[in-house]
């Protein structure tokens, strides 16, 4: 059959054209014509919020390869999850993971549901996580919006409003495009052509399937989209990291099981949701010791502020009273501990081995 041109054709249909010769190989897609399997549609989509494909490939396939089904998530213990986890970051994610997987493996019998409803019913699952899945998994014609659909969005339609304020104009821009088949294909597609060609700084427009029908693109503007709306900036944190060693071994607390690096090994700290000024930093070492401060802090940059901690460090012979949650790990077992981002940093300032 011949096709009409693409101008004449609904938008998504020369975006699915585009997607045949150009879709991205990823561990998590089906192959072309083929379903994906929904427990891989929800990992790789869970660990795709807030983190970059490049870095989710590795994880997802480690995941995988370990877990190869969501009942087999589902029985692991979480610290091993979080453990496999680490370096992912924002670890609410990863709790929420395992309560999903046991929630699909007990109450669901192990198959996920395919309604978009009942999908955000699950732990970790939102509207655009929900509506991916539905998509991806089930082909389900349902609008998956996130940054690069977003950005895709505003430009078609030259969008002014910020992002926040357009959210519902630019859901219903996307419902408009829906093809009548191939949902799942459609929705990737969107987010390949976001990724690839209409992206961030200097988008490809030459390359665009949906050039000649994006508003932005003919008033030769596509990089003004989406506005940005001023924001305030992230509050910024003092506090300090206590690195203790005795021998070989170094010092580990858990942490509480809610909040900030929930469960998760850490060195002990100051607390760290609230800014400690220097005078207080010492009355959280976990002992007494001769701690001294490395002179370079370390920085990380959490979703709702950013952090520079202060690493001190010292060494002891004596069997000094600890807080119960602390323990001593093997300096060679430390890369297993799982330490998050911001710790497995102080233990490189402070020349620990992670290996
Ligand atoms: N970002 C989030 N989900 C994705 C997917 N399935 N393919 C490509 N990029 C994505």
């Amino acid at each position: 059959m011949i096709k009409p041109p693409a101008s004449a054709r609904k938008p998504g249909s020369a975006l699915l054209d585009w997607y045949d010769a150009h879709r991205r190989v990823l561990p998590w897609r089906a192959a072309a014509g083929e379903r994906a399997d929904p427990y891989a549609v929800w990992l790789s989509e869970i660990m795709l919020q807030q983190t970059t494909v490049a870095t989710v490939k590795g994880y997802f396939e480690r995941f995988l390869t370990r877990w190869p089904t969501v009942e087999a998530l589902a029985a692991a213990p979480l610290e091993d999850v979080l453990a496999q986890w680490a370096g992912l970051g924002y670890y609410a994610r990863a709790r929420n993971l395992h309560a999903c997987a046991v929630m699909v493996a007990r109450a669901h019998g192990g198959r996920f549901p395919q309604d978009e409803t009942e999908l955000m019913a699950l732990p970790g699952v939102g509207p655009y996580t929900a509506a991916a899945i539905s998509a991806i998994a089930f082909d389900r014609p349902c609008a998956a919006v996130d940054g690069n659909v977003e950005r895709v969005a505003t430009r078609l339609h030259a969008i002014e409003a910020p992002v926040r304020q357009a959210k519902p104009l630019i859901r219903a821009k996307v419902e408009e495009m829906l093809p009548d088949a191939r949902a799942g294909d459609f929705a990737q597609a969107l987010m390949d052509l976001g990724a690839t060609v209409c992206t961030p700084r200097t988008p490809d427009c030459g390359a665009c399937p949906l050039a000649s029908g994006c508003v932005a693109f003919r008033a030769g503007a596509a990089e003004r989209f989406p506005v940005k709306e001023k924001k305030a900036d992230r509050p910024k944190r003092r506090g300090a990291i206590f690195i203790l060693q005795r021998g070989a071994q170094t010092l580990v607390t858990r942490r509480p099981p809610k909040g900030l690096f929930g469960g998760m090994s850490a060195f002990p700290a100051t607390p760290l949701t609230r800014d400690v000024a220097p005078e207080e930093w010492l009355r959280f070492a976990p002992c007494e010791a001769q701690w001294r401060a490395l002179p370079e802090p370390v920085a990380h940059v959490f979703t709702h502020f950013a952090l520079t901690a202060t690493v001190f460090i010292a060494q002891t012979k004596a069997s000094p009273q600890l807080a119960p949650d602390c323990r001593w790990a093997a300096g060679r077992d430390l890369g297993k501990e799982g330490l998050p981002a911001l710790m497995r940093k102080a233990a490189l300032a402070a020349g620990l081995s992670m290996d």
